[in-house]
């Protein structure tokens, strides 16, 4: 029997009962709240032979990454398979093959079902959110948007969840260097729902890229009781906070936020991962005395190093064993990246091993002060910002924050200068951009430029200014 979704998709079930709570699950999961598996597992009580229920359970688990048991999305990806395929719709059937490409760590066989899926049926809002996280995590930019794009013409207002697809294309066109069509969407769709985490994280992105810290610093702060039902979200939007403050050099409000939100529930997912490690590396950056914080950070690492999982979660990893000393993990690290760089099944995968592995010895040797080796590591990606990694174009910063690092370190001054100038074009809003650049100037013997580089920066918002 076939019921329908509350998008009017069709659902092969008998059961209203399981209908309701999977539409319920379906919200909840696009909200990033903590009951979305339990309301996936009451749909299939409710229908033990629910194909659809049983495979989006599967894309929970495997998203869900550290928070899951290991075997937990196969077998999901079983029950689904156990199910009676020869009856459900060609989208479910196509759902159940996607989740078992990801789950073999397929990732591009994934998207090109999912992608297929949207093409007929582009109202599925999960798999247009997979897709969407998939291509972002794995350094496809382009298809961020593109792949909202494509389904756009057939959402509007009136339909449930609508926010979030604004979010995401908010977030696609941001990512793509489109912040005003950013920004526009990004606040339509928090006006339209402000419970979509998604909506607030992709207006965020744009008011830090676009140097606007007060507002993102008033969009983020506070309290915030409603997202205590919400899941790791959470800690990534207070981690938004952090850089804002730390690109005014308020240090003291960045430790806080690291101390009682980011890292004060640390585990070993990924994005906990890459939300503390890039606090601490930044902080440093900027001559902050982090204390004993990064070996705070030892033990979850040393569970990810063996069950490694997004090249930008390696260069994290990296940054924690190299400021802790650990270097048998580094080369453990680093010998893995090595070996997906030798196994890669396209040229996608390629370039991404390889430039995993080429920032992530480039840690390795700015942690051990051969600032020269970083700088040789880092300067051949620099083209395209190191988008093969995946992530934001925030959050790779801190790779492009390393390598000006490193060459003020190696005394390569030319090159410095040449770092901060593009930095302070992109961001000239942030003071810590204008000091560095000053300071490279200063070292090249550019006396009056970097005099007119710091009277640029003291004109800016921020405690830098007293400095
Ligand atoms: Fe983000």
């Amino acid at each position: 029997m076939k019921l329908t979704d509350v998008r009017g998709l069709e659902l092969t079930t008998d059961s209203p009962k399981a209908v309701e709570h999977f539409n319920a699950s379906i919200a909840a999961n696009a909200e990033y709240r903590l009951s979305a598996g339990d309301l996936m597992a009451e749909a299939i009580e409710a229908d033990p032979n629910f194909t659809m229920a049983h495979c989006v359970m599967g894309y929970y688990m495997k998203s869900a990454e550290a928070f899951a048991p290991p075997e937990a999305s196969m077998e999901s990806l079983l029950a689904a398979e156990a199910t009676d395929l020869s009856k459900v719709t060609p989208r479910e059937r196509a759902s159940v093959a996607a989740l078992r490409a990801w789950v073999e760590n397929r990732q591009d066989d994934a998207i090109a079902i999912w992608d297929s899926i949207l093409d007929d049926h582009p109202t599925d809002l999960l798999t247009l959110q997979l897709v969407h996280y998939r291509n972002f995590w794995h350094g496809k930019a382009i298809a961020i948007k593109d792949s909202v794009a494509r389904a756009f013409h057939a959402w509007d207002a009136s339909m449930p969840n609508f926010s979030n697809v604004l979010g995401m294309y908010s977030f696609g066109y941001n990512e793509n260097g489109d912040k005003v069509r950013g920004l526009e969407l990004g606040l339509q769709a928090v006006e339209l729902n402000p419970d979509d985490l998604w909506a607030v994280h992709a207006v965020s992105h744009v008011y830090h890229d676009t140097g606007d810290k007060d507002k993102g610093i008033a969009l983020l702060s506070g309290p915030k009781p409603e997202w205590d039902d919400r899941n790791a979200i959470r800690e990534h939007l207070r981690w938004h906070e952090s850089i804002l403050h730390w690109d005014k050099g308020d240090y003291d409000r960045v430790l806080d936020l690291y101390d009682n939100h980011i890292a004060k529930a640390i585990t070993p997912f990924y994005l906990d991962i890459q939300n503390t490690a890039a606090v601490l590396w930044r902080l440093e950056c900027a001559g902050v005395d982090v204390g004993s914080r990064w070996k705070d950070l030892s033990d979850v690492v040393a569970q990810r190093v063996v069950t490694r999982n997004l090249p930008f979660t390696d260069v994290h990893l990296a940054m924690v064993l190299g400021r802790t000393g650990e270097k048998d993990r580094m080369n453990q690290l680093i010998s893995s990246i090595r070996s997906d760089a030798d196994t890669a099944r396209n040229s996608h995968e390629m370039s991404s091993a390889e430039t995993d592995l080429a920032v992530c010895e480039a840690v390795d040797a700015f942690c051990q002060a051969d600032y020269k080796t970083a700088i040789d590591k880092l300067l051949p990606a620099r083209w395209n910002g190191y988008r093969s990694l995946g992530a934001s174009d925030a959050q790779r910063d801190v790779i492009s924050v390393m390598l000006g690092q490193a060459a003020l370190k190696a005394n390569e001054n030319t090159l410095a200068r040449s770092i901060f100038a593009q930095r302070v074009e992109s961001k000239p809003a942030s003071q810590l951009s204008w000091l560095w650049y000053a300071t490279a100037l200063e070292e090249c013997g550019n006396e009056t430029e970097a005099q007119q580089a710091r009277s640029r920066m003291l004109t800016l918002d921020g405690s830098l200014a007293a400095a």
